[in-house]
């Protein structure tokens, strides 16, 4: 008899809280709905006291997404309980994830209380949040580091409570498998209402072993929820990614004996999606959804898999989403066609006029460009989404002049707050030159820290995506923009990322 792995999925709020990972409440709502087709278990909104645009943004996946459970984080407080329970009014499946942290470290030095005060207060906060909803998950937070005695103690008492999952968190990345599994057996074994609630890792990648202690725990531990991130996106090195713990347990289901409910070939479309929108690139190695991961280069490999596939392949491409890129519209495409292959694509857009303005974009793109791929229509989409009329800024056309031995030079017109400005600009190189001309007229004091072209399909014919990461006063935010013009893309990426530098959200980061 196999048992099911809970997949519960952290993209939007701990992926979420990577620097420059911020989405707007639209993006996150496509994700979500790309997160049901991949059939999740459990989706974490967000924190809903966080800020009022965490807060709608859990609304709006609530009234949206109807399969998985919806799941907002808050503190082991009344205020941030009853926030979570307002936004997930709507959800047809809710939870409510309290923490608290239990190091004597944490305890001590962050929230400033005695473990007798913790203990307490994690008891109240289950006891509360058990009046919105009969789901709710309690975590120990820096878990890993945690006295077992003191674990014992404050976890037994939130199940009595009424705590229907405990997620035992690896909060820095501290852990290292056998130790991790370990710890949570002896937890499992020590508190006598243990198998009253379902247990649940979640780990931290700063030791690169998030996967590997999130599996201990599973195996070793005998947890039965796994949170996870889409590209293992998150705070620092990141999280435990979905993909790789989906593709273990189906891959090695000899060892793993387990079953879930993601369908497997969703995962591609699913972090390509996650990528798009967030800006974090996809490194070509990266297991299972990096572009060279089924990439077979040497001799012997393909010699190997041209006589049968299975002498250096585990898995097979198709299974996670992978095929050739495919031709899927054209120039003589029309609306109906552009309408059901956003629809086939999981993409909803808001009304007609969206639809209709999506569509002349993609008339634009395939005047310029003879094959339209499904990547295209996903760049184009974001795109569409960052350049609202409402944007603070928004690109309207540019020229660019480089020539070997001369200074490129640049000109470019863009409306600040619906207002068209024209500016130039010189720079070492075209992209250079664009961004001293927009800096010329807006003067954000804002720093470069990234700035990557990816291409999105293959050939030189290809649309390049562009990310600038930019960061002013502590703030970090990311910008992407696509075009088959790397410096048409590039302009757009950097004043995506001044419009998300001016929209100056104030927003709580629960681990401080
Ligand atoms: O890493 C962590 O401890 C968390 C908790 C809020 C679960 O993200
Ligand atoms: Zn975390």
């Amino acid at each position: 008899m196999s048992d099911k792995l809970i997949i519960f999925d952290t993209t939007l709020r701990d992926g979420e809280q990577s620097p420059g990972a911020s989405m707007t409440k639209d993006e996150k709502v496509r994700i979500a709905r790309q997160l049901e087709r991949l059939r999740v278990d459990v989706i974490e909104a967000g924190f809903a006291a966080a800020s009022q645009g965490d807060f709608e943004a859990i609304q709006a996946i609530s009234a949206a997404v109807r399969e998985p459970i919806i799941c907002s984080l808050s503190r082991a407080n009344d205020r941030d309980i009853s926030r979570a329970a307002e936004a997930l009014k709507a959800a047809q499946r809710k939870r409510i994830h309290t923490f608290i942290a239990t190091s004597p470290l944490h305890m001590e030095k962050k929230l400033r209380m005695t473990p007798d005060q913790v203990f307490e207060q994690a008891k109240q906060a289950v006891r509360f949040a058990r009046q919105f909803t009969d789901d709710v998950e309690f975590s120990p937070e820096d878990g890993s580091r945690s006295d077992m005695d003191f674990l014992c103690r404050v976890i037994e008492a939130v199940i009595s409570e009424g705590a229907t999952t405990i997620n035992f968190a690896d909060t820095v990345g501290y852990g290292v498998p056998g130790l991790y599994g370990n710890m949570l057996k002896s937890l499992r074994e020590r508190i006598p209402n243990s198998d009253k609630a379902i247990w649940s890792v979640h780990c931290h990648n700063d030791l690169g072993m998030a996967v590997a202690n999130s599996l201990a725990g599973v195996m070793i531990g005998g947890a039965r929820q796994v949170e996870c991130t889409i590209n293992g996106l998150g705070e620092r090195a990141g999280n435990t990614a979905l993909e790789e713990i989906v593709m273990a347990v189906k891959t090695r289901r000899d060892h793993f004996n387990l079953d879930f409910g993601i369908d497997t070939t969703q995962i591609v479309a699913t972090s390509k999606l996650v990528s798009q929108i967030t800006g974090f690139a996809v490194q070509p190695n990266k297991a299972v959804v990096g572009a060279n991961a089924f990439a077979h280069a040497s001799g012997i490999h393909q010699d190997g898999i041209l006589k049968a596939r299975d002498t250096y392949e585990i898995m097979r491409a198709e299974d996670v989403g992978w095929s050739a890129n495919k031709i899927v519209l054209g120039k003589l495409s029309g609306r109906n066609a552009f309408k059901q292959r956003l629809e086939e694509l999981g993409i909803k857009l808001e009304s007609e006029a969206d639809i209709n303005a999506a569509f002349t974009r993609f008339k634009e793109l395939a005047d310029r460009k003879s094959e339209i791929f499904d990547e295209d229509i996903m760049a184009l989409v974001s795109d569409e989404e960052h350049s609202h009329d409402n944007e603070y800024y928004r690109f309207v056309s540019l020229a660019q002049h480089s020539e070997t031995g001369e200074r490129p030079a640049a000109k470019i017109v863009f409306a600040i707050d619906s207002k068209e400005v024209t500016c130039d600009g010189h720079g070492n190189g075209p992209v250079d030159a664009i961004v001293n001309a927009i800096e010329s007229k807006t003067q954000s004091g804002s720093e470069l820290l990234l700035f990557s072209v990816n291409a999105i399909t293959t050939g030189t014919q290809s649309q390049g995506e562009v990310t600038m990461r930019l960061s002013k006063a502590g703030r970090i935010v990311n910008g992407v923009g696509a075009d088959p013009d790397i410096v048409v893309a590039s302009a757009k990426a950097y004043l995506s990322a001044l419009n998300k530098l001016h929209s100056k959200v104030e927003k709580l980061n629960p681990q401080i």
